[in-house]
C-alpha cells in the first residue's frame, strides 16, 4: 500500500490525568488519574467521530509509576502496529508527569518511521473545562498530517520533538517546553504549522533491532540512580548505594547521572564518592540541574557529560546503553 493512502490511526490509553477524575467537577487536582477508558476518551472528541481509528487499552496508570513493563507493553505493541501498512500514526494518550521520559525511550529504541503521537492533559476528564479533548484532537491533527517519522508530543497547541521537551509547569495546561530549541509546530484549529525539524534522539537512523530485543526481554534495566549536586552536598548517600551493591543488592548499582550545578560543576564532597563509586566499576554521566542549556565541555569537567540530554534522560539513556553490555 502507498505509505500516503493508509489512513487507519491507533489510539493508545496508558491513563494519566487525562483519563482522570475528580468527585467534584471543579476539581482540577483532588482527582484521581488513570479512570476513564482510553474509547471513552475518544468518544468524547466529536472531531474524531467518522475517522478510521482503532482504540486499544495498553495500561491504566499514574505516570508516575510509569517503568519497564509498561515500556515493554507500549513498544511491543508500537512495533506491530507500526509495520502494518494500513496504519498511517498511532497516538497514545499518557500522564503528564513522566511523559518526556516515555517519549525518549520510545523514540530511542523504536525510531518510528510513521509518527507516534503522545498526548496527555493537566485537567481530569470530570473537569469543568477539561483540556484532554482539544488535546487529543490536536494529537490526531498531527498523527494525520506529519510526514515523516518520529515520536513527537502534543500538548496546549504546541508539538515538541522527544529530546527536548520537559514538563516544566505544575500546574498550567501549557506545562510542556522545549528551551532553546522550541517547539517543532503549533496546532491551529486542526492544522499544522511546522517551524523546525525534528533532532535525532541517537545516531542512528534506523532501528537497533538487537537492541529492542534485549529491552523487550529484559526483567528489570540495569540500575542508575540519579544524584543532584547543591550547597552543602555530601558523598553519604552515593557512599551507601554503592556498598549497597557490594552486600548483593538485587539490582547492584551500574550507573550514576550527576545533575551538577550550572555548567556541570559538582560539590567536592560528592565528586570523592562518586569518584570512588567510577573506580568501583559505576559508569558515570554529568549533567546539569539548569532546565536549560547544555553542559559546555571544557578541561576542568570531573566526569563525562550527557551530551545536551536532562538528567532523567540521561538516566535513561545510560540505562539503556548498560543493558547491551
Ligand atoms: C500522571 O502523570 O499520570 C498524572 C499527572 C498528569 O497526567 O498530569
Amino acid at each position: 500500500m502507498d505509505p500516503n493512502e493508509a489512513r487507519q490511526l491507533v489510539i493508545m490509553g496508558t491513563g494519566g490525568t487525562i483519563a482522570g477524575r475528580a468527585a467534584q467537577a471543579g476539581d482540577n487536582v483532588g482527582y484521581v488519574a488513570a479512570q476513564v477508558g482510553v474509547g471513552d476518551l475518544v468518544a468524547a472528541v466529536p472531531a474524531l467521530a467518522g475517522l478510521s481509528l482503532e482504540v486499544e487499552q495498553v495500561a491504566q496508570i499514574d505516570s508516575k509509576d510509569m517503568g519497564l513493563p509498561v515500556w515493554q507493553a507500549l513498544a511491543r505493541r508500537l512495533a506491530l502496529h507500526l509495520e502494518r501498512p494500513e496504519v498511517s500514526a498511532v497516538v497514545v494518550t499518557h500522564g503528564t508527569d513522566t511523559l518526556e521520559e516515555t517519549a525518549f525511550v520510545l523514540q530511542r529504541l523504536l525510531q518510528p518511521n510513521k509518527p507516534v503521537v503522545l498526548t496527555c492533559a493537566m485537567r481530569p476528564a470530570s473537569a469543568l473545562v477539561p483540556d484532554g479533548p482539544q488535546n487529543l484532537s490536536d494529537a490526531v491533527s498531527v498523527a494525520r498530517q506529519m510526514r515523516e517519522g518520529g515520536v513527537f508530543v502534543v500538548c496546549a497547541g504546541q508539538v515538541h520533538g522527544a529530546l527536548e521537551v520537559a514538563k516544566v509547569h505544575t500546574y498550567r495546561l501549557d506545562a510542556f517546553d522545549s528551551g532553546e530549541a522550541g517547539p517543532i509546530a503549533c496546532v491551529e484549529e486542526g492544522c499544522v504549522r511546522r517551524f523546525r525539524a525534528e533532532t535525532p534522539v541517537s545516531g542512528r537512523a534506523t532501528r537497533d533491532e538487537a537492541a529492542l530485543s534485549r529491552f523487550l526481554a529484559a526483567r528489570e534495566l540495569p540500575r542508575v540512580e540519579l544524584v543532584t549536586s547543591h550547597a552543602d552536598a555530601g558523598g553519604d548517600l552515593v557512599r551507601a548505594l554503592v556498598a549497597q551493591g557490594h552486600e548483593g543488592a538485587t539490582r547492584p548499582l551500574r550507573g550514576i547521572v550527576v545533575a551538577g550545578t550550572g555548567n556541570g560543576s559538582v560539590h567536592e564532597a560528592l565528586t570523592a564518592a562518586v569518584n570512588e563509586a567510577r573506580s568501583r566499576g559505576v559508569r558515570v554521566v554529568l549533567s546539569s540541574r539548569c532546565p536549560q542549556g547544555r553542559v559546555v565541555p571544557h578541561p576542568g569537567l570531573v566526569f563525562d557529560h550527557s551530551a545536551g540530554l536532562s538528567p532523567v534522560k540521561a538516566r535513561l539513556a545510560l540505562a539503556l546503553e548498560l543493558l547491551e553490555r
